[in-house]
């Protein structure tokens, strides 16, 4: 497994990260529990040090599973994965939701995650996003406070424009940066984040690498999902038998490489400097094996162009 610095931090950490999302079981309907543990635990054993969760996957649930994950056989998998956790959302006593990284509600996250994760100090901790009324400032600080007290290793920001980052670094030196990139969607490198982070020392984890679905080794139209699945109703009609067409051109391409096209998406992303990993949500340890794959493959400028070029016609832009 190829692993890289976490910021100015001592953490070398895997390119492959392994996300917790659909554990948690929101938007994803049935998901099997049996299914996201072995996945975890096949993910840790194959070289994957950091899962990547978050308070508001299942409310709880994703980072209850990965306790049971860790702890289970003996706890021997301890030790071996740290977690990054996010906050931000979370579901009242009334069962309303709650948007908030207000000082009063972090010390409930900080609480909160700490348990459900079983441990005494929480290795990562991101804040999900701005919650629009708590300043930048304010939700940065309370994050930076419990770091310096003892409490959390590493922090960091989740889908922050560039002026959050810019006024989230003043308040406090961050370690990581969690905005998505991906083939489909390469803002981050194109507004200036991308160069703000490197200049900082600020890691880079990206999530939507896969395009939900749209970069898997097989396409699956509408039909094939179930109807609680959005892909249900977006993969179909004439650009969806467009993007089938792209998704033939890149075939080509992976081929060349001796790559699938998701490994493709994977290391398109890995080959851009300043990203520092890549957050997979990988279902089956099937899954997992065939992206952890990618691990360190790297493509050279010309591949990286003829990618893009490819997928842009694909989306039609
Ligand atoms: N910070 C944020 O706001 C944010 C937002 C979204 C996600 N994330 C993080 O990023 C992680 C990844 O989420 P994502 O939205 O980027 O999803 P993704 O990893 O692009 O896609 C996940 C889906 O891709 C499919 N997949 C993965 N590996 C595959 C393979 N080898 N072959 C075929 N299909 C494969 C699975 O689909 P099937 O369901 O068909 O099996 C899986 O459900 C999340 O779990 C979460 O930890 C963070």
């Amino acid at each position: 497994m190829h692993c890289a610095q976490m910021g100015d931090t001592d953490f070398k950490v895997s390119d492959i990260v392994h996300g917790t999302y659909k554990a948690g079981g929101q938007d994803w309907g049935a998901v099997n529990d049996e299914d996201s543990i072995a996945t975890m635990k096949y993910c840790i054993d194959n070289g994957v040090n950091l899962i990547d969760t978050a308070t508001g996957y299942g409310m709880g649930r994703a980072e209850r599973l990965i306790r049971y994950a860790l702890d289970d056989e003996d706890g021997k998998r301890r030790g071996k994965t740290k977690v990054m956790t996010k906050w931000y959302l979370w579901q009242g006593p009334d069962e309303e939701m709650i948007r908030s990284l207000s000082p009063e509600t972090q010390a409930q996250f900080l609480v909160g995650s700490k348990k459900r994760l079983g441990v005494d100090r929480l290795d990562v901790v991101l804040l999900h996003r701005d919650d629009t009324v708590t300043p930048i400032e304010t939700a940065i600080e309370t994050l930076a406070k419990y770091q310096s007290e003892g409490h959390i290793d590493h922090i960091g920001a989740s889908n922050y424009s560039l002026e959050h980052l810019e006024r989230a670094q003043k308040a406090a030196p961050l370690q990581n940066y969690q905005p998505r990139f991906t083939l489909l969607e390469a803002s981050l490198r194109d507004d200036g984040r991308l160069d703000f982070c490197r200049e900082h020392h600020i890691s880079i984890g990206v999530y939507g690498v896969l395009g939900k679905g749209r970069l898997a080794p097989g396409l699956k139209d509408a039909g094939e999902y179930p109807s609680w699945d959005s892909r249900s109703k977006s993969h179909a009609g004439p650009k969806w038998e467009r993007w089938k067409r792209a998704h033939a051109e890149l075939q080509k391409v992976a081929e060349r490489q001796s790559l699938s096209v998701t490994q493709l998406a994977i290391a398109w992303v890995l080959s851009h400097p300043g990203i520092t990993f890549a957050i997979i949500g990988a279902s089956t340890p099937e899954q997992a094996e065939h992206n952890i794959a990618a691990s360190g493959v790297r493509l050279s400028k010309d591949v990286l162009d003829e990618c893009e070029a490819i997928v842009k016609e694909g989306l039609g832009k």
